[in-house]
């Protein structure tokens, strides 16, 4: 007896998803990053394969494996992934930000390794910003049904709220990674989706269960606003 497989809910959609942190560059041998693991984009990716969506995942540094049917491509610097995602998301109907975009670079990277220099103890680096990727997707003509990410640690929602509006997403999934366990490099998360004029609570619960009812939001928001 075939085990009972998820209603193809996402079925004929292709689906574009960023994950993972980025790497910038200092010198050779160093960057600036953060913790995300990139577990929450990958179960998104997971699902959304289960639910019979064309999955493409624009994935940053991470030490997990591609999920099955999930096309992967590997970047390491935010400008690869805003370049990655430029030249791919025109040809899919949802677009996902989850991942942990660095929001600043360093002004140069160093051709050869910095040394430490024996009369000074600072040293100052100047950083500039990087790209806002799912910004640019929300800028576009035709753009993909559009669904980013919140990580905050206070004012959650007001927070949530500014970037659905400002980025010009259709929908934002906020999570107060102030809480221990749940968000960055945990195995649980908890979420509240903001779409316009409504959301949703989804509870703690590991990052599959919660990639499944996010995806299942999507694809009936997806499906409303194509109507
Ligand atoms: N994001 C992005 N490109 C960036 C920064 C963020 O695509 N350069 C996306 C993230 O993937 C996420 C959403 O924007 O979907 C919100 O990310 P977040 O870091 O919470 O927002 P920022 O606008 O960077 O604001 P801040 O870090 O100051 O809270
Ligand atoms: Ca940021």
């Amino acid at each position: 007896v075939a085990a009972l497989a998820p209603a193809q809910t996402l079925a004929g959609l292709r689906l574009l998803l960023t994950a993972g942190p980025t790497r910038e560059a200092l010198d050779p041998v160093r960057y600036i990053s953060n913790h995300s693991s990139g577990k929450m984009g990958f179960a998104l990716a997971r699902a959304a394969a289960e639910l019979g969506a064309e999955v493409t995942l624009v994935s940053g540094p991470v030490t997990l494996t591609t999920p099955p049917g999930v096309t992967r491509v590997d970047v390491e610097s935010a400008e690869q992934m805003h370049a990655a995602v430029m030249e791919r998301v025109r040809q899919h109907d949802i677009f996902i930000g989850c991942a942990a975009v660095a929001d600043y670079r360093p002004a140069q990277i160093s051709a050869q390794k910095i040394k430490k220099t024996a009369d000074n103890d600072e040293m100052v680096l100047q950083l500039v910003k990087n790209p806002d990727i799912i910004a640019a997707v929300g800028a576009l003509a035709n753009k993909p049904f559009t669904v980013g990410f919140a990580a905050e640690t206070v004012d959650v929602e007001q927070y949530a709220l500014d970037k659905l509006h400002r980025k010009r997403l259709d929908m934002i999934a906020a999570n107060d990674v102030s809480r221990a366990g749940q968000g960055f490099n945990a195995d649980d998360n908890a979420l509240t989706v903001y779409w316009q004029g409504d959301r949703r609570e989804l509870p703690l619960s590991d990052k599959l269960s919660l990639a499944r009812h996010l995806l299942d939001l999507v694809a009936d928001r997806y499906r409303s606003s194509r109507a």
